[in-house]
């Protein structure tokens, strides 16, 4: 079994790594249905409890797989899902729509997706705090909120975690975001901790991302931007060579060394993948270890947008304010 962490600031407490779905909707090129179900099972019986999808990921496709794969696991199973709109009448039907996927009747963590450009944040949650009323979701969770809108969304009901991009090549939450989390209480979940494969060192030119791989349209991953962020991983593969251990442990250590308050969450659809991420918890970073791969991967250190260029302004998002009343 590994490490703990606990979810917010409720009795949860979820294992120290967390496994993502999404690729099970094949996003990163093809997907094999029966590793992913066996991925969960595995990851489940280690200890790897926080598993995390999205309707939106292959439309209920990935949601259906986990409720199959946590069916006989569920008292184990921490599930969360997202809703990828912010209205209260989208996010009735939407909870409604992925319990059905999962085949659960309640899930652990429900998820806004992104904050909605239209709706005051207090509307959503708010929604949000109703299906926690109703028995249909346990907790509450952002993804790539901005800090007001956190501020405004805990004020509304308590946020149990904030799921925002966090890795060795994108390190910006550490100024604001990780000390906003600490002091309300949310647990900062860090999604693509391995930097959507390019960390673990098996993208090395474009060749190596199959045709329809969305990650072809993500400009870090394109041309002379991937062969600069490939060339930027050499200390972390001297480093992983010098331990014994794989590039992918080391990366994933040091985010488990930056703050006790931050659960990666990694792409994981095969279980040998879990195996291979179960090594993370046993390496040990020293400080001058810490230290060196902070110098080498600096803040704002990868070349290209980590999206594709229409999908930024949706990041660290601030919602509108809350209108008052029209008067009568
Ligand atoms: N909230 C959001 O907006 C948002 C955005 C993106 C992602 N996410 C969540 O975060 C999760 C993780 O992010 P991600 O999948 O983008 O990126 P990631 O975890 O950085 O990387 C996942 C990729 O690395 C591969 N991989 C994992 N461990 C490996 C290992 N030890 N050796 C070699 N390859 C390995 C996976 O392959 P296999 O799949 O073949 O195992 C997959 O292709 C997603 O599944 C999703 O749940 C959320």
């Amino acid at each position: 079994m590994i490490d703990t962490r606990r979810l917010g600031q409720g009795e949860v407490r979820v294992g120290a790594i967390a496994l993502g779905a999404m690729g099970f909707a094949g996003w990163y090129g093809g997907a094999d249905d029966e590793a992913g179900v066996r991925a969960i099972q595995r990851a489940l019986d280690e200890g790897i409890t926080l598993i995390d999808t999205a309707e939106v990921y292959g439309r209920g496709k990935s949601e259906a797989m986990v409720g199959r794969a946590v069916r006989d696991r569920r008292e184990r199973a921490v599930v969360a899902t997202k809703a990828s709109q912010g209205s209260p009448a989208y996010l009735r039907e939407a909870i409604d729509r992925s319990l059905k996927h999962l085949g659960l009747d309640y899930v652990d963590l429900y998820y806004l997706h992104r904050v909605d450009a239209e709706v005051a944040i207090e509307d959503s949650v708010g929604a949000m705090a109703e299906m926690v009323r109703a028995g249909k979701v346990r907790a509450i969770g952002l993804s790539e909120a901005g800090p007001e809108t956190i501020r405004r969304a805990h004020a509304t009901h308590p946020i149990a975690a904030l799921q925002t991009e966090y890795s060795l090549l994108q390190r910006e939450p550490e100024f604001e975001l990780f000390p906003l989390t600490r002091s309300l209480g949310i647990t900062f979940v860090a999604y693509s901790p391995l930097h959507r494969g390019l960390l673990t060192g098996r993208i090395r030119t474009p060749a190596d991302i199959p045709d329809g791989d969305w990650r072809g349209k993500v400009p870090r991953f394109q041309g002379a931007n991937l062969a600069a962020n490939v060339a930027r991983l050499a200390p972390l593969e001297a480093m992983a060579t010098k331990k014994g251990v794989s590039m992918s442990s080391v990366a994933l250590a040091w985010i488990l060394r930056k703050s006790e308050n931050v659960v990666p969450l990694v792409g994981m659809g095969r279980p040998e993948n879990v195996d291979r991420n179960l090594e993370a918890m046993r390496v040990r970073l020293d400080e001058a270890e810490v230290t060196a791969l902070d110098a080498a991967f600096p803040v704002g250190c990868a070349a290209g947008l980590r999206y594709p260029e229409e999908a930024m302004a949706s990041l660290g998002r601030e919602a509108p304010p809350k209108r008052a009343p029209a008067p009568r």
